[in-house]
């Protein structure tokens, strides 16, 4: 594991228990905006039956009769707590999820249990498949032949994110979706800080955001630059990353409105996000 994983695996394992607390709005604004999009998306979905009861969101425990039979099998890769496959599940058959985390991927399976979903139904692992050699919890059948593969809001903690894009291309069955959400380029701000500073010049990042005092926004700042990567992915980046790894079939990116609120610090950041997909050719 390299030093960077080492530290978004610690920096996470630290923030699990807390996470569906802290972004609680934010995580059902997004689950809404996915949903909505279902069919841009794209996949053969399992026709939700859940509008009929009020108890379940899990299409297989409330099968309808016209998904006798079917299968759609999603990996919810940098899993977290499971907003994406809180997001899918009345449409799919299966959840696995996936993360470097063991405290998120707890907190994955206890809100699993908590909903009375069956294990074979929606359950995560600890693993990482961005490593130089994939982890061996990754392997056989049940990892493989994926409908849908989807990362959210995991893309810019990725060291390389490229490979990413090939290593989640090969889980997925010809046909099968690569699904995106994740950050608009937005400034660096380290670097935005810095150069103020440098330049004596106003805060311009500061000041955009906003909100509360400068310290606190420096705080924010660095805590937020922490342990990711990349500041955000144009159309142009991720449609390159999606042909490279033979997932451009289809390709489609997507803007959603007028952006989302983040909390960094008990500070809103408002963050544009964008959703891209592709399929496996
Ligand atoms: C911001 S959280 C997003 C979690 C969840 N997908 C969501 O949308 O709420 C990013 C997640 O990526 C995971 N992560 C970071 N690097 C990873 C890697 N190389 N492989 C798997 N998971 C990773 C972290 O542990 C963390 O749970």
């Amino acid at each position: 594991m390299t030093e960077w994983v080492e530290k978004n695996k610690a920096h996470f394992n630290e923030a699990a228990s807390t996470y569906n607390a802290k972004f609680s709005k934010t995580i059902l604004q997004i689950i809404d905006k996915i949903q909505a999009r279902r069919d841009w998306i794209g996949v053969d979905w399992i026709e939700d039956s859940s509008e009929d009861s009020e108890n379940s969101n899990s299409s297989a425990a409330n099968p309808s009769a016209g998904n006798e039979g079917k299968t759609v099998k999603l990996l919810d890769y940098a899993c977290g707590t499971g907003l994406i496959s809180r997001a899918f599940a009345p449409y799919v058959s299966q959840c696995i999820g996936v993360d470097i985390s063991e405290s998120m991927v707890n907190e994955y399976n206890a809100g699993a249990t908590n909903q009375g979903i069956a294990e074979d139904e929606m359950h995560a692992v600890v693993g990482d498949l961005i490593a130089p050699t994939p982890s061996a919890t990754l392997s056989g059948a049940k990892f493989e032949g994926f409908d849908i593969a989807a990362v959210g809001m995991g893309w810019h903690h990725f060291e390389n994110p490229l490979l990413a894009a090939h290593r989640l291309a090969d889980r997925l069955k010809v046909g099968g979706v690569l699904f995106i959400i994740d950050f608009l380029p937005f400034d660096d701000p380290k670097s935005a800080q810095a150069q103020a500073h440098s330049h004596g010049a106003s805060h311009h990042h500061a000041h955009e955001e906003g909100k509360g005092k400068h310290s606190e926004n420096e705080e924010i700042s660095h805590q937020a630059v922490r342990f990711i990567t990349h500041f955000g992915f144009s159309e142009d980046e991720m449609m390159k990353v999606f042909e490279s790894a033979g997932v451009g079939g289809g390709f489609e990116y997507m803007t959603l409105g007028e952006g989302t609120v983040f909390k960094h610090s008990g500070q809103d950041m408002k963050r544009s996000v964008f959703m891209a997909r592709g399929t496996k050719l």
